[in-house]
């Protein structure tokens, strides 16, 4: 693989690892802004999920701009929003300048939830844009056990340790801001924009100067129209089909309960009734099975297929899943199997609906319209994600471990048919070959 490719795919990716930091080091902070800002058990709901609200408008924000001033100045843009959330957040001493900082913070998180993976598939050569895409997912996962081992070091740096927790964003921050320097546009917006000359220089670079020429000829032929794209062009008869392919494999991927354990690992130990220091090493061992299986469907993806891993991962998760209902009905949730089987489920996840969701939702749609296809999908992803991570606990109380994670194993099922039977195969194509086989056989 080109070290070029490489070396922008890891600078672009640093986008995920902020994502992933940025969603996860609250949980560790809750404990100590519950009393510092006299939270009640609402109030602390609404101020961790007022960053998964500035996710949604970041992802319909980043939709419009990515296309309007190009995928590297909005990431930038990010990476600034990155760096002020974390020095607002970890200087706040009133809850509304906490939670305004929050929803910056979210707002950068959405931006670079789509811009991402869009600008690693807009730059990787057909071979390897599996595998380059789910770099990002890695990033993501090793953003959160960055914060999961940043937090539990920082947990006994006195009171304003919930301040350093959040504080730590900003080194990598700026790391993203000052390396996307280094990074060139993406070659499909440079055409988008006719800028072709420039294109071919990157192309030249990421491809090789034997290929580049053709790239660049196909991706002219699907950017004849130059006109800028609107949402409604999601609804052409052709777009239509993908765009639920999109938005359902999105909502999938959170409705089958992921974040339940990323968000809540802590609560849910803590809830079986282990200490809190056994609480914190297991969650650590969560972090480090989401890095472990990530690598699994890096080496697999562009080998297997997109299609086998999502069957084979929802399968998985399944059954996990069945079995931790079945500790909680037969009330035997004191011992290992329960880490046993949430691990397990955590492995399928990171090997299948984690990466390869965001590579498929990268890949669905044509050159034109990739922008605003990805947002609406990505969109309702964060949707699915705040629903979940609100109803979670409810459903905890309301209808026990065991109804609630059938439910999810349940829907484990239903994604694996839709899988089967709905979701194209997307691997080794260029992204104008997909572009003319997706939309035509439609
Ligand atoms: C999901 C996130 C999740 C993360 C870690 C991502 O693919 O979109 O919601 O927190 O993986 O598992």
């Amino acid at each position: 693989m080109n070290p070029y490719v490489i070396m922008i795919s890891v600078i672009a990716a640093l986008g995920g690892l902020l994502f992933g930091f940025d969603t996860a080091v609250i949980s560790g902070t809750i404990n100590f802004i519950q009393p510092y800002f006299g939270l009640s058990e609402a109030g602390l709901g609404w101020t961790v999920s007022s960053l998964l609200f500035g996710c949604i408008a970041g992802v319909f924000i980043a939709g419009k701009a990515g296309d309007h001033y190009g995928r590297k100045k909005v990431l930038m843009l990010a990476a600034m929003l990155f760096f002020i959330s974390a020095v607002g957040s970890a200087s706040s001493h009133e809850l509304i300048y906490f939670i305004a900082a929050r929803i910056l913070g979210g707002l950068a998180v959405g931006v670079a939830s789509i811009l991402s993976p869009m600008y690693i598939a807009e730059i990787a050569p057909a071979k390897y844009r599996g595998s380059l895409v789910s770099m990002n997912q890695l990033a993501i996962v090793v953003g959160i056990l960055v914060a999961f081992f940043t937090n539990y070091l920082l947990v006994d740096t006195g009171i304003n340790n919930w301040r350093w927790m959040l504080l730590v964003m900003a080194a990598p921050a700026i790391l993203l801001f000052f390396s996307l320097f280094l990074v060139p546009e993406s070659p499909r917006w440079l055409v988008a924009r006719q800028r072709n000359n420039e294109a071919l220089t990157v192309l030249t670079k990421t491809s090789g100067a034997e290929s580049a020429g053709k790239e660049l000829l196909e991706i002219e032929e699907t950017l004849k129209i130059h006109k800028e794209s609107v949402f409604r062009d999601l609804m052409a008869p052709k777009i239509k089909p993908l765009i639920y392919i999109g938005i359902i494999l999105a909502v999938f991927q959170q409705i089958t309960g992921i974040n339940t354990i990323m968000y809540y690992a802590p609560k849910i130990f803590a809830s079986l009734g282990d200490s809190n220091q056994s609480a914190l090493l297991q969650t650590l061992a969560i972090g480090c099975t989401n890095v472990v299986f990530t690598f699994i469907a890096i080496a697999f993806i562009d080998r297997f297929g997109r299609k086998l891993l999502l069957l084979i991962g929802s399968g998985g998760m399944m059954l996990f899943l069945f079995g931790l209902s079945s500790l909680y009905f037969m009330k035997q949730t004191s011992g290992i199997m329960v880490l046993v089987f949430i691990l397990g489920y955590i492995a399928c996840f990171c090997a299948s609906l984690g990466p390869v969701v965001w590579v498929v939702i990268a890949e669905l749609f044509p050159n034109r319209l990739r922008s605003k296809g990805m947002s609406v999908a990505i969109i309702a992803l964060w949707i699915a994600c705040t629903i979940v991570s609100i109803a979670f606990p409810i459903m905890l109380e309301k209808l026990s471990g065991g109804i609630t994670f059938l439910i999810f194993a349940v829907i484990c099922l239903a994604n694996l048919l839709y899988v089967w039977r709905y979701v194209p195969e997307t691997k080794g194509r260029t992204l104008e070959e997909l572009e003319h086989i997706l939309t035509k056989n439609l």
